[in-house]
């Protein structure tokens, strides 16, 4: 059985590293699973790509489509176009795609045209929000796919609500939290820790990227200013995504700001791990943060990710400046809930899915 596996954007190469890997140690036991790894290309830079294959030990993709950024109707096409030719010359048994990018979706359209089986790691996500372009991929991604593997009985409960039959959905956990727990032994403070004299639970980590928050750069500049406010002097070090990196005006962020470029996941996830608290509007750190019981603040009116809320150490702030000043002020005042770590958040997804997979082929 070969399965292609889909990478595209930054948030897909924690969740294909695992995969991999469990692919691999089920061929050193005999399996004849293979794989295909097939890079997209939505994102490239080395900061936001090339260092994540290094660090979390994905082999070379077999292809990069290279499709490189523009608007969503372009890259979806893009990758469309270049994914199906990708598909006619390599013909799997099961495309696997992972998250909620444009990457997912367009190759999930294209595989499915190609009358090729799709399975959706981290389906049923639903964050009920059409203005997010990633929850029209997670709908439209599992509208089409042929088998889910999900990461709490919540999204099995939304998938069937949009017509899944329960034997297609599969409660495996989740994969990122698998790279995590690979990777913890592994965290390295980035040269910021000594130059900027960080200490652990003594600084806030910043990440925000969604263009509702950053497109617009007086908003923008708005939020942070509060976020400063409201952290009582800690130092705050905020790693800037590309696309907020174009709205900001550094030189007119409160002192306690501190930026820097989109670091390395090892030296990331050590800030995560160590840090007061984390402010953001990422879905991914939201669970990461919740299987480190690091409080959260997500600056944002929605989540697709609702047990990190209700289990975790998360906080749903919104994205007005009433809410965000009322989460940091219970927060300050260690009101923040400590959270739990969700069932199957244990480092094993990947084999849970290679292990499925290969009772398919086995049953063939
Ligand atoms: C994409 C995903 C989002 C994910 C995020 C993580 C979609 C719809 N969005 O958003 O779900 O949370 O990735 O990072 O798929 N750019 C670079 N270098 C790169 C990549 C992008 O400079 O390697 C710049 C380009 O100017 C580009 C902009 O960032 O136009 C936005 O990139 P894009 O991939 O379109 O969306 P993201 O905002 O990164």
């Amino acid at each position: 059985m070969l399965l292609t596996l889909v990478a595209g954007a930054r948030p897909n190469f924690m969740k294909i590293a695992p995969l991999i890997h469990a692919l691999q140690t089920a061929q050193q036991a005999g399996s004849t699973l293979r794989y295909r790894l097939v890079h997209t290309g939505q994102h490239y830079d080395e900061r936001m790509s090339q260092s994540f294959f290094r660090d979390l030990g994905i082999p070379a993709p077999d292809v990069n489509l290279e499709v490189g950024s523009g608007s969503h109707a372009t890259q979806t096409a893009q990758v469309l176009i270049a994914f199906e030719r990708e598909l006619l010359s390599h013909r799997p048994d099961w495309v696997v795609v992972v998250g909620d990018v444009n990457s997912t979706l367009a190759c999930t359209l294209a595989a499915k045209k190609l009358g090729v089986r799709v399975a959706h790691v981290e389906a049923g996500l639903r964050s009920f929000d059409w203005s997010m372009p990633e929850e029209v991929n997670r709908v439209a991604t599992d509208a089409l796919c042929d088998l889910f593997f999900t990461t709490t009985p919540e999204a099995g409960y939304q998938l069937m609500r949009q017509g899944a039959e329960a034997q297609q959905i599969q409660l495996v956990g989740n994969v990122m939290i698998d790279t995590l727990v690979r990777q913890l032994p592994s965290l390295q403070a980035p040269p910021e820790w000594t130059e900027w004299q960080l200490s652990a639970g003594q600084y806030g980590l910043i990440t925000l990227h969604r263009p509702s928050n950053v497109d617009d750069a007086e908003q923008l500049q708005a939020l942070l200013e509060l976020l400063a406010q409201e952290s009582q002097q800690r130092t705050l070090v905020f790693p800037v995504h590309p696309r907020t990196h174009k709205q900001l005006q550094p030189e007119k962020l409160p002192p306690s700001i501190r930026l820097t470029d989109p670091l390395p996941y090892p030296q990331f996830m050590y800030l995560v791990q160590h840090a007061w608290a984390v402010l953001t509007d990422s879905g991914g750190i939201q669970e990461e943060t919740t299987y480190l019981g690091v409080p959260c603040i997500t600056l944002r009116d929605n989540t697709e990710r609702p047990e990190t809320v209700r289990i975790g150490s998360n906080v749903l702030a919104g994205t007005q400046h009433q809410g965000i000043r009322q989460a940091l002020r219970q927060l300050c005042a260690g009101a923040h809930p400590k959270g739990r770590i969700p069932l199957y958040w244990d480092g094993q997804t990947a084999t849970r899915i290679v292990a499925y997979f290969q009772q398919l082929a086995a049953s063939l």
